[in-house]
């Protein structure tokens, strides 16, 4: 196991803004944490939060996210966009995480609705967005990113049908620092993308199209065939008396 080499990361950002600020911690409960801290203290737009390993990390809807040390990329970016983004950034994160491996390896990438990143039929990365808002003004986001590098997948049982590593597509060891440097080029020329290239483009990327999927959000189960998306990012479902519902959150169980 060794530490991120941040010279290395440097040497491919090509960023104006995001990732110039950035924080290298070797651990913490969660990189989620850390940011809030930085950003109530006044950490400026676009900082990056980054460690090696993470002894609470969390995931979306309550779970875990599994943050062995010096393995994987656990990053939190602070965001204090000047006007609301809308649903903009759940769009460009998986797509970026997309777009960075496609780039550096001979992987094809898809995203399963909303935001989870996915190499076959195994999950690779996710995002988690926790925002700080008085009123209607949006003070802060805290992006949070988790993607699976160099992670032994196969040696956590409870993981190893469900999530992949880099390394387990590759079957070889990735240097963190290009994924990284990459991710963080794409995540800001996609920020500063139109909000409808970013949606065409996760759009196309979604594997949850034309499938028969289970939806599950709170104790609510609704089945039916993910027909497409609107420009919220809703998931429109057609159920089977033929009503086609409108999605904001769930899981997205994909039926065979
Ligand atoms: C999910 O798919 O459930 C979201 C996972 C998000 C994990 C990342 S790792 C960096 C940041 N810190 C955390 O505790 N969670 C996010």
């Amino acid at each position: 196991m060794s530490w991120l080499d941040l010279r290395r990361v440097e040497a491919r950002l090509a960023t104006r803004w995001l990732g110039r600020v950035l924080l290298y911690c070797t651990v913490t409960t969660s990189t989620q944490d850390l940011a809030r801290r930085e950003a109530e203290a006044g950490a400026p737009h676009g900082m990056a939060v980054l460690d090696d390993e993470q002894t609470a990390g969390r995931g979306r809807l309550g779970r875990t996210w599994h943050s062995p040390p010096g393995q994987n990329i656990y990053l939190t970016l602070i965001l204090r966009p000047e006007a609301p983004v809308g649903p903009k950034v759940a769009m460009l994160v998986p797509l970026a995480v997309a777009q960075a491996v496609e780039e550096l390896f001979p992987l094809r990438v898809g995203i399963k609705w909303p935001n989870d990143v996915w190499i076959g039929q195994r999950k690779l990365a996710g995002m988690l967005v926790e925002s700080e808002i008085r009123g209607t003004e949006t003070l802060y986001s805290l992006v949070g990113i988790g993607l699976n590098v160099n992670m032994d997948v196969e040696a956590v049982p409870e993981l190893a049908d469900i999530a992949t590593s880099l390394r387990r597509e590759l079957s070889r060891e990735v240097p963190r620092e290009e994924v990284l440097a990459s991710l963080l080029n794409h995540l800001e020329a996609l920020y500063e993308a139109p909000a409808e290239e970013v949606w065409r483009r996760w759009r196309e990327r979604l594997i949850t199209l034309g499938r028969a999927v289970v939806v599950r959000a709170g104790h609510q189960v609704t089945e039916g065939v993910a027909e497409d998306v609107d420009r919220e990012g809703r998931l429109l479902l057609r159920c089977p008396d033929g009503a086609l519902v409108a999605i904001e959150a769930g899981d997205v169980t994909l039926r065979p």
